[in-house]
């Protein structure tokens, strides 16, 4: 696939060459879309991790996203490169794309809050160190403010001689949607320095987008108003969801429908219907991440109400993962203990195999340590990345969780179900087939408002709905 005559092509025809650190849930996508909207740019994509490499340059790609595939197979090999030869490409390129990890602090100052920035400086200081020419450096990766200040400082301290230009990209594409999102955003931004140089550099990168998106949908700013906006974008989405479960537990002590409630206030133009549907719990590699980064921003710089205001919507997600629990608890003749329960979905959302912060993994863990059995299912996720994110090896999950090969398969002999994710073939399920299955009495808790509620106890379940009575 990837040959080393073909990988410098760019370079032979004085094509303007991107190099991409990190082939993740969006170094990965992003670059594919890149790559195949502009045949005149070469892009190498290049991670530590040598079995990722490996798998993108296969036909089973490391992670699962619909349209994903065929994009990468048309440009692959063209103009769309993986590799793990990373000061070659770094070297060769004219914009360097930072789109690593920057997980949630899990040790020393700003634990559990600030970003772990590590990778991202690892990357500057490699950058540094390769030289190879002047160069742009866009940080695509979700990062606090300043960030771009600490890139510029390692650059710029550089003895190579060459001018770095930083400019902030962030990406806001959501995962199971990505190839979309990335093909027809609502905005691309980029921040950038206001001097000349840092302009041109902010037009070089719109140029890249200019290829397939309007103009009017490039918005282009400073870089810390740039990397304040993704933080907020992200603080803003899970606040509605957050506020709708809220919402839900009332509809539950009420008997008012939070899907009910949902619409009706989702026509009021001011509020808009999208991201108000009440769920187990957000998830995601983003959210909860971004919030407790934006948190510890607020508190270092001295804005404690605002840093306890934003706190609110993680402590509000975990609430609601928690009463999930409770609930099946409370139904269960508060006992789960030795009782087995098919758990269906595990992805944070569906059309992913992503399972980071996904409200799935705080559910299975309190049943296990409530003493049921699992027997789970999801469509895309392996056990592998299951047990890794219980923390449960193979041998203790032994008797314990049973992985199963479909949905029905889960469901057999259970005494509850609990549909964590919203995979829509879990709407084609015989529930009257799976009932028969079952223990009695059978429960089901939908974590998901994905299967209404009448049809399963019409099925003979005693069925559990979030934010309905
Ligand atoms: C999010 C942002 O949407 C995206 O713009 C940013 O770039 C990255 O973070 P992502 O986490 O991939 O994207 O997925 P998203 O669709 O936002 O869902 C996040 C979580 O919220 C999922 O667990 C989803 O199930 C949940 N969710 C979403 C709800 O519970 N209710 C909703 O109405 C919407
Ligand atoms: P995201 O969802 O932000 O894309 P991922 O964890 O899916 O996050 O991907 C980040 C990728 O970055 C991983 O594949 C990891 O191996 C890679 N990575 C982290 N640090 C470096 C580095 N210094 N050089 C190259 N690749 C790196």
């Amino acid at each position: 696939m990837e040959s080393q005559d073909s990988k410098y092509i760019g370079r032979v025809l004085g094509l303007m060459r991107i190099c991409c650190i990190g082939a993740g849930y969006v170094g990965g996508p992003t670059m594919a879309m890149i790559a195949q909207k502009c045949p005149n740019l070469t892009v190498a994509v290049v991670d530590l991790n040598q079995e990722r490499i490996d798998a993108w340059n296969s036909d089973d790609l490391p992670i699962y996203e619909p349209g994903l595939l065929g994009v990468v197979q048309e440009a692959r090999g063209r103009n769309l490169f993986f590799s793990t030869d990373i000061d070659e490409n770094l070297k060769e390129a004219d914009v360097v794309f930072i789109s690593v990890n920057t997980p949630t602090k899990d040790y020393g100052s700003g634990a559990g809050q600030a970003a772990d920035l590590r990778y991202v400086e690892s990357c500057a200081r490699r950058i540094a160190e390769v030289g190879g020419g002047d160069k742009i450096v866009v940080e695509k990766s979700t990062v606090p403010v300043r960030t771009a200040h600490m890139v510029k400082e390692i650059l710029s301290e550089s003895p190579n001689g060459h001018a770095y230009q930083v400019v902030s990209n962030p990406e806001f594409l959501a995962e199971g949607t990505a190839m979309r999102d990335l093909a027809n955003p609502d905005r691309v931004l980029i921040g950038g320095g206001t001097d000349e140089e840092g302009r041109k550099a902010v037009e070089q990168v719109a140029g890249i987008y200019r290829n397939w998106i309007p103009e009017e949908s490039i918005i282009t700013t400073n870089l810390w108003s740039s990397e304040l906006s993704k933080l907020t974008a992200n603080a803003f989405l899970a606040q509605r969801i957050s506020s709708i479960n809220a919402i839900s537990a009332l509809c539950e002590a009420t008997g008012a429908d939070v899907d009910e409630v949902a619409r009706a206030i989702g026509t009021d133009s001011r509020i808009g219907p999208k991201f108000l549907k009440s769920s187990v719990g957000f998830g995601g590699s983003c959210f909860q991440k971004d919030i407790l980064n934006l948190t510890y921003l607020c508190g270092h710089f001295g804005l404690p109400e605002v840093a306890s205001y934003w706190s609110q919507v993680v402590e509000m997600n975990d609430y609601q993962k928690e009463r999930f629990v409770g609930r099946i608890l409370d139904n269960m003749f508060n006992t789960v203990s030795g009782k087995s329960i098919a758990i269906l979905g595990y992805a944070f959302k569906k059309d992913t195999n992503d399972v980071r912060e996904s409200p799935a993994i705080a559910v299975c863990q309190r049943l296990l340590e409530e003493k049921a059995d699992l027997r789970i299912y999801d469509p895309k996720v392996k056990a592998t990345s299951i047990l890794y994110s219980l923390g449960w090896t193979e041998e203790e999950a032994s008797g314990r969780i049973t992985f199963c090969g479909d949905a029905e398969e889960a469901c057999q002999g259970t005494h509850a179900i609990a549909l964590l994710t919203e995979w829509d073939e879990f709407k084609d399920i015989d529930f009257d087939g799976v009932f028969d299955k079952m223990s009695k009495p059978a429960y089901f808790f939908d974590g998901r408002n994905l299967i209404d509620p009448e049809l399963l106890r019409k099925a003979g379940f005693r069925a559990f709905a979030i934010g309905k009575e």
